[in-house]
């Protein structure tokens, strides 16, 4: 059924006229579309893809910064780190659930990441190669999530809208974790200065990256915010971000690696410079440092799972004969 991946889904539709309208009458109404309710087909669709590469994010982006948990250079740090990526493995689980709500199931969402159908942000095909790495991570890819994230709280989708209050709220503290370790190491030695620098170098741009394409090179964007489901296009939300992160740099004295970024005061907001397209095509197409490893450690955590799913499946087995057998007696 899902044959093309759910990564391929088309947003167009093929329902009749006044269907469609009747359903944009209730979008526009800003009532909220449940999972028993009548929907068009690419709505349905869009949502699937777009939960459930949110959910292998959340899932896969516990890699990077699961790596330095046991590295964590003080109690107090590997605390927060530990609960962060437990937060974010939550997050996976909600937003499983909710792509669940659409007729889709963890199974073959997972079939379709694994076998390379499914996607999830680029921004974890990149290394973690010094402490650093952990606070750049918070501050820059976990603020670019909130940007993202703040507005899906408005998803015309209950189920995703719902899930998505919960997740901000520990997103924020995702954010202040990494931003504070940043602050700590840029306040410090000369060399932990660099440090903080160098990883600022390396995620600034990926992190830009993770809106996505540019507003007129974007494929689901104009149909996403029509339904509602998007409420601000890829542009305008890294432009959020962009202004949003500059004072934050500024006050812990790092600077963003871009010699373009300037203040437009006609516009009200920091021009930058070009993102490098090819690069971000280059890591979503699988040619990232990190792609292969990261697909393996998933392969791995789902072949070593197994058995939990089996004895799961043996045991409502038990239980359902073992109801059934008590039923028949009591007859
Ligand atoms: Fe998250
Ligand atoms: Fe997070």
């Amino acid at each position: 059924m899902y044959s093309q991946g759910l990564i391929g889904a088309k947003t167009e539709t093929t329902e009749d006229e006044a269907f469609l309208a009747a359903f944009q009458r209730r979008i526009d109404a800003e009532e909220k579309i449940e999972p028993n309710d009548p929907m068009p087909e690419g709505y349905r669709r869009t949502l699937i893809r777009q939960i459930g590469q949110h959910a292998h994010s959340e899932i896969v982006g516990m890699l990077p910064e699961g790596n330095w948990i046991t590295r964590a250079p003080s109690l107090r740090r590997k605390a927060a780190l530990l609960a962060k990526v437990q937060d974010e493995g939550g997050h996976g689980l909600y937003l499983y659930s909710a792509a669940e709500t659409l007729g889709v199931s963890r199974e073959q969402m997972t079939e379709e990441l694994l076998a390379g159908k499914a996607k999830y942000s680029s921004i974890f095909n990149y290394p973690t190669l010094t402490w650093a790495d952990i606070g750049a991570i918070g501050w820059l890819v976990d603020g670019a999530a909130i940007m993202n994230q703040i507005p899906l709280c408005r998803c015309s989708y209950g189920p995703y809208a719902r899930a998505m209050i919960r997740v901000c709220k520990e997103e924020s503290f995702h954010q202040r974790q990494g931003y504070e370790i940043m602050m700590t190491l840029a306040n410090g030695t000369p060399e932990q200065k660099e440090l903080a620098q160098d990883a600022l170098n390396r995620w600034w741009w990926p992190s830009l990256m993770m809106f996505g394409p540019h507003d007129s090179d974007s494929q689901h964007g104009d149909q996403s915010m029509r339904w509602k489901i998007k409420r601000f296009t890829n542009d305008e939300l890294r432009q959020q971000f962009v202004d949003s992160t500059v004072p934050q740099a500024e006050f812990i004295g790092l600077t963003l690696p871009d010699p373009e970024l300037k203040w437009n005061e006609e516009r009200g907001h920091y021009d930058f410079g070009p993102i490098d397209w090819d690069e971000f095509w280059r890591v979503v197409k699988g040619g990232g440092p990190m792609n292969k490893e990261r697909l393996e450690a998933r392969q791995k955590a789902w072949d070593e799972g197994a058995w939990v799913r089996e004895a799961a499946l043996a045991h409502a087995e038990k239980r359902k004969a073992r109801r059934e057998a008590a039923k028949m007696a009591a007859e």
